[in-house]
C-alpha cells in the first residue's frame, strides 16, 4: 500500500460537515429565492409601478455612424483578404501567448478574445525558459503573441535566440502590445530600425486603405473625435519593412479636437526584410474596440490563414414573450407596424431575417383596449414572422414534472391552432433557462412530446459567466445552442432609464460589448421582451443601429436562419461540443435556483473507485460496502455492481439518470457514497467527466503487475466466451501484428492498454491533484491539505485486505471506524480472504472472481515485461514525484532485464 502522507481526520471532517451545511443551506435558500426572487424577476412587470411614466413621443431614431474617409476614391468596394497560404501547412493551430505574469491584465483581455475566437492557446510567463515549440517537423504555435512587446525585446539572448530561431524556420510571426509609459520623448526599440514615442492622446482614427491585413475588418471609414483611452504609443520609422496599419490624429494638450494636428501611426506591420521575422505591433492594447477587429485580422494574417474566422455571422433575435407584459407597456398597433416595417428593413441586411416570436396564449388580450388591438395586430401579421411556443402560463419548468408540463404546453398548442399561428421551427425557450441546464429531463420529454422540439438556447451552459466561454451541447436529441443576451432587460422600456443613458447603449453599439458578440460569435441567438419593442422601442433602436454599425466597419456577411436549421448549423461548425460536460448544479448558485427542489447533490458519491479492470475491484467493492457508513450505489440491470456512467453512452442520459442510482442519505454527513466502474481508469474523458461532475470526489485505484493482470483480463474474456478469446491463444492474442485480423488487434489493445499506468495515471491527475488545498472559513486564511488518490496494491489487497481496509477508512476520513478483522478471513477453500458470517461460515466472492486457470507461459511473460518495461520505468518515476511506495512487483518487473 502506498501511503504518502499523514492524513489528518478531524480537520476534514469538520471541513466536510461545513459544506454539507452551507448545502443544505443553499438548498433552503435556493428554494426561497426560486419562489421569491426568480418569480419576482419574471413577473418584473407587475410589480413596476409603470403608470406614472409615459411614452415618448418619438422613439430614438438609429444611429447612422459611417463617416467615410474623404481622402480616398469614392465607391471602390473592399475585398476581404483571404490570407491562407502553403506556409500555414507547417503550422499547428495553437498560439503561443507570452505574458508577464498569469495575473497581467492585458494578458487576461488577450486570452479572453482568443478563448471567444475559440482559438488554443498556451500562456507562458516571459523570464522562463519557452516551451517546446516544435512537433513532429510543425511548428506547435502559429503565431507568438506579447502582451508586452519589451519583455522580447529584453529577453536573455539563449531564450531570443532560440525564438526568434523557431519564427523564422517555420515562418511563424509574432503580434506586441506597448506598455504606456511616461514622456513624449521619441525612444530607439533597441535592436530594430523603429522608434516609439509614448504619451499621446489621439484622435479621429482610421485604417491604412491599402494593407492586405484587412479580411473582417473593412477600411475606409474614420472613427471621429478623441479616442476615449489613455495614453498611446506610436511609432516612427523609415525603414521599408515597416507599414502603418493605421493613422490618427495627436490632440492638442488641452483636450481640444484639432482636425489640421498632426497624423501619427499607432499600429504597425512589419514585413520581415529587417530579420526575417514577421510582426504586428500594437501602440495600444485592446481597450480600444477597433483593435478587437484589428486583432482578429492580425491572427488571421500573421498566421497565413491558419487562424482564420469565417465572415459569416448568423443572428437570431427571439422576443420572449410576445404577450407577457403588464397592462400599459405592451405592444400597440403602431408598435407592431413598427415591428414588421424593421424586420423588412433589417431583412436587406441580414439575409433571411425575421423576429422570432414566442408566446404563452394565457397572456393574450390582457392589456389595455389600445394594447389588445396591439395583439389582435400580431395575429393579423402572424405569417410575418417566425414563432414559437412556451408554457401556457411562462411557467418554471424545473418546478414541475412531466405530466403538467405536457398539459400546460397543450394548452398553448391548442392556443396556437385556434389563432392560426404556424410554429413549425421546431424551436423552444425555456422561460428563465429552467430546466434546459442544469437539465431536467421532464421538460426534454414534454417538448419532445408534445411541439417535437429539436432545438432550443440558453445561457447557462457551462456557465451564464464569462459570457465568451458560453457554449452548445445537445440532449436527448435536442440542440442546446449557446445565448446572448442583447444588454437590454425587462425593466428598460425608455431610453432614459437604461443604466448609463443613452450614451451608454451607443458605446454597447459602436464597438462595445454588443458589437463584439456579433464579432466573436459565429451565431448570435439574442434575447429580448415584449416591452423592448412597444414604449422607446429599444431593441428595434439597439439592432438597427448595431447593424448598420457592423456594415461600417466590417466585411461580416450578416445572415439568418430558421432555428432548426440554424442548430444543424451550429453543430456542423462546432462537432466537438455536441457532447455535454455535466456539472454539479450545487457548485453554482445560479444554477442550483433553477434545478429541481427535489434533487439533491448528497445523491453523488463521495468517491469513486476507477479500476482497472482485473485487478480486485470486486473484491475492494464488496468489503466498501460492508462498512456501516458506506454505501454503494444500487445495481444497474445492464452492467451489475457497475454504473459506467462517465465513460460510455450512459453518459449521455444525463445527472438524473446518474443520481438514481444512489439513496438519498439519510445522514449525508456522516455516509460515504461511492461508485465502482473498472473501466474508468483507462478511458479518456472519464477524468475530465468526473472531475466536472464531482470536482471534490476522492479517486481509488488498484494497481497490479500489469503482465499478470492482462493475463487475468484474457481470461475472463474466455470465460465470458468471446470467440477470439476462445479462439486465439493468450500468446497469440499479445503478439498480434499488424497484419492479424482486425477482432485480434482489438482484442490485444483492450488486453494491454489498461496496462500502461503512468499514462493513464497522468491523465487523472491533470484533474484531480493528488494533494487537494481547500479553504476551511471563509474569514480565513487557513487552507487544509486532504489526499485526493489512493493507490492501492493489487498483490496486497489480495493477501492483506484488513490493512488496506485500515487505510482506506483513513484515507476518507471516516469517523465510524469499522474493524474489518472481525468480518475479513482467509478462506482455504477460494484461497482468498472472505467475508465472515459465522464462526464456520464465510460469504466469498462468486466463482468468476478467482477464477482457476493455468499459469501465463513463461514465454508471454517475458514478453509483456519488455512490453511493459518503459510504461513499469515511467510508472516508478510518477510514484516518487508523488512521494508514493514503490511497490514490490514493479521492482520486480524493473528487475527484468
Ligand atoms: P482472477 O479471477 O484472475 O484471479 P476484478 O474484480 O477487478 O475483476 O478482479 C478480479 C480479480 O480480483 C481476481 O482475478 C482475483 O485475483 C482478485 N482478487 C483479489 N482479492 C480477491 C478476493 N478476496 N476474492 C476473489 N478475487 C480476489
Amino acid at each position: 500500500m502506498w501511503f504518502s502522507r499523514e492524513i489528518r481526520w478531524c480537520r476534514t471532517s469538520v471541513k466536510q460537515c461545513l459544506c454539507l451545511k452551507r448545502f443544505s443551506l443553499m438548498k433552503g435558500l435556493a428554494f426561497v429565492i426560486s419562489l421569491s426572487v426568480l418569480s419576482s424577476v419574471f413577473f418584473a412587470y407587475h410589480l413596476m409601478n409603470f403608470g406614472i411614466v409615459k411614452r415618448h413621443a418619438d422613439p430614438p431614431k438609429p444611429l447612422t455612424m459611417c463617416r467615410p474617409d474623404s481622402t480616398l476614391p469614392k465607391n471602390v468596394p473592399h475585398v476581404p483578404k483571404d490570407h491562407s497560404s502553403e506556409a500555414s501547412l507547417r503550422l499547428g493551430t495553437r498560439v503561443l501567448l507570452m505574458v508577464e505574469t498569469q495575473y497581467s491584465k492585458q494578458g487576461i483581455i488577450i486570452s479572453r478574445l482568443l478563448e471567444g475566437l475559440r482559438i488554443e492557446y498556451k500562456i507562458e510567463p516571459t523570464g522562463k525558459n519557452l516551451p517546446t515549440l516544435t512537433h513532429a517537423d510543425k511548428g506547435k504555435f502559429a503565431v507568438v503573441i506579447f502582451e508586452n512587446y519589451e519583455a522580447y525585446v529584453n529577453m536573455d539572448n539563449w531564450n531570443r535566440q532560440l525564438l526568434d530561431k523557431y519564427c523564422r524556420d517555420y515562418n511563424v510571426g509574432m503580434i506586441g502590445f506597448f506598455p504606456s509609459k511616461d514622456g513624449t520623448i521619441i525612444e530607439e526599440v533597441m535592436g530594430f530600425p523603429l522608434s516609439v514615442q509614448n504619451n499621446l492622446v489621439l484622435q479621429d482614427y482610421k485604417l491604412n486603405h491599402y494593407s492586405d491585413i484587412w479580411r473582417i475588418t473593412k477600411p475606409g471609414d474614420v472613427f471621429e473625435g478623441r479616442l476615449q483611452t489613455d495614453y498611446w504609443t506610436v511609432f516612427h520609422t523609415n525603414h521599408t519593412t515597416y507599414e502603418p496599419l493605421s493613422f490618427a490624429r495627436v490632440s492638442s494638450d488641452n483636450g481640444e479636437i484639432s482636425r489640421t494636428a498632426k497624423s501619427v501611426v499607432p499600429v504597425v506591420y512589419d514585413a520581415g526584410f529587417h530579420d526575417g521575422i514577421r510582426r504586428i505591433l500594437y501602440g495600444y492594447g485592446l481597450g480600444f474596440w477597433l483593435h478587437h477587429l484589428m486583432m482578429i485580422d492580425s491572427l488571421s494574417f500573421i498566421s497565413h490563414g491558419k487562424l482564420s474566422v469565417g465572415l459569416d455571422r448568423f443572428i437570431q433575435i427571439d422576443i420572449d414573450d410576445i404577450f407577457v407584459g403588464k397592462e400599459g407597456i405592451r405592444m400597440k398597433v403602431e408598435d407592431v407596424v413598427a415591428l414588421a416595417e424593421t424586420q423588412s428593413r433589417l431583412a436587406k441586411e441580414i439575409d433571411g431575417f425575421h423576429f422570432n416570436l414566442g408566446f404563452s396564449g394565457r397572456y393574450y388580450m390582457h392589456g389595455t383596449a389600445e394594447e389588445d388591438l396591439g395583439d389582435k395586430k400580431l395575429i393579423e401579421y402572424r405569417d410575418k414572422f417566425w414563432w414559437f411556443g412556451h408554457m401556457w402560463r411562462h411557467e418554471q419548468a424545473h418546478k414541475f414534472d412531466q405530466e403538467f408540463l405536457e398539459r400546460s404546453m397543450l394548452m398553448n398548442f391548442q392556443f396556437a391552432k385556434e389563432n392560426d399561428i404556424h410554429v413549425k421551427f421546431q424551436y423552444a425557450v425555456a422561460p428563465h433557462h429552467s430546466g434546459v441546464y442544469p437539465v431536467h429531463d421532464a421538460l426534454y420529454h414534454a417538448w419532445h412530446n408534445v411541439w417535437d422540439i429539436k432545438v432550443t438556447s440558453t445561457e447557462e451552459y457551462p456557465r451564464l459567466y464569462p459570457y465568451w466561454r458560453r457554449r452548445g451541447f445537445i440532449h436527448k436529441g435536442i440542440m442546446v445552442l449557446p445565448r446572448q443576451t442583447c444588454g437590454l432587460f425587462t425593466h428598460t422600456i425608455f431610453m432614459s432609464d437604461y443604466n448609463g443613458g443613452k450614451e451608454e447603449l451607443d458605446k454597447n453599439i459602436q464597438g462595445g460589448e454588443l458589437f463584439q458578440t456579433f464579432l466573436y460569435s459565429p451565431v448570435s441567438i439574442f434575447m429580448t421582451h415584449l416591452s423592448n419593442y412597444g414604449n422607446d422601442r429599444l431593441a428595434l433602436y439597439t439592432f438597427e443601429s448595431v447593424v448598420r454599425f457592423i456594415k461600417c466597419w466590417t466585411n461580416l456577411r450578416l445572415r439568418s436562419l430558421p432555428p432548426l436549421q440554424l442548430g444543424l448549423k451550429y453543430f456542423e461548425m462546432f462537432p466537438e461540443e455536441r457532447d455535454p460536460i455535466w456539472q454539479n448544479p450545487c457548485d453554482y448558485k445560479r444554477h442550483l435556483l433553477i434545478w429541481s427542489a427535489n434533487k439533491t447533490c448528497s445523491r453523488m458519491p463521495k468517491f469513486l473507485v476507477i479500476g482497472p479492470q482485473k485487478t480486485g475491484t470486486t473484491a475492494l467493492y464488496t468489503f466498501l460496502g460492508m462498512h456501516p457508513s458506506i454505501l454503494s450505489n444500487y445495481n444497474s440491470p445492464e452492467t451489475y455492481e457497475e454504473i459506467q456512467f462517465f465513460n460510455g453512452n450512459n453518459y449521455y442520459k444525463g445527472i438524473d439518470w446518474y443520481m438514481e442510482f444512489f439513496p438519498v442519505p439519510v445522514n449525508s454527513t456522516s455516509m460515504f457514497m461511492f461508485e465502482k466502474s473498472a473501466t474508468y481508469f483507462d478511458r479518456d474523458l472519464v477524468p475530465m467527466r468526473a472531475h466536472a461532475l464531482l470536482p471534490r470526489a476522492k479517486i481509488i485505484c488498484i494497481l497490479l503487475s500489469p503482465s499478470k493482470r492482462a493475463y487475468s483480463w484474457y481470461q475472463h474474456m474466455r470465460a465470458h466466451e468471446d470467440p477470439t478469446a476462445l479462439n486465439y491463444s493468450f500468446h497469440e492474442i499479445i503478439t498480434a501484428t499488424e497484419m492479424a485480423p482486425r477482432r485480434v488487434r482489438e482484442l490485444r489493445s483492450r488486453c494491454l492498454n489498461p496496462g500502461t499506468y503512468a499514462q493513464h495515471l497522468m491523465r487523472w491527475l491533470d484533474y484531480f491533484s493528488p494533494r487537494q488545498a481547500t479553504i476551511i472559513r471563509s474569514d480565513s486564511n487557513a487552507t487544509v491539505s486532504t489526499e485526493n488518490l489512493f493507490i492501492i496494491d493489487g498483490e496486497q489487497l489480495r493477501n492483506d485486505p484488513i490493512h488496506v481496509m485500515h487505510h482506506i477508512q483513513r484515507f476518507l476520513h471516516i469517523d465510524t471506524y469499522f474493524d474489518y478483522s472481525q468480518h475479513l478471513r482467509y478462506d482455504p477453500r477460494k484461497g482468498f480472504f472472505c467475508q465472515v458470517l459465522s464462526d464456520e461460515k464465510n460469504k466469498c466472492l462468486g466463482k468468476g472472481k478467482g477464477r482457476n486457470y493455468p499459469p501465463m507461459e513463461d514465454k508471454s511473460d517475458r514478453i509483456l515485461k519488455r512490453y511493459y518495461r518503459k510504461h513499469n520505468i515511467a510508472l516508478s518515476k510518477l510514484l516518487h514525484k508523488l512521494n508514493m511506495v514503490v511497490p514490490d512487483w514493479l521492482e520486480e518487473d524493473l528487475r527484468y532485464p
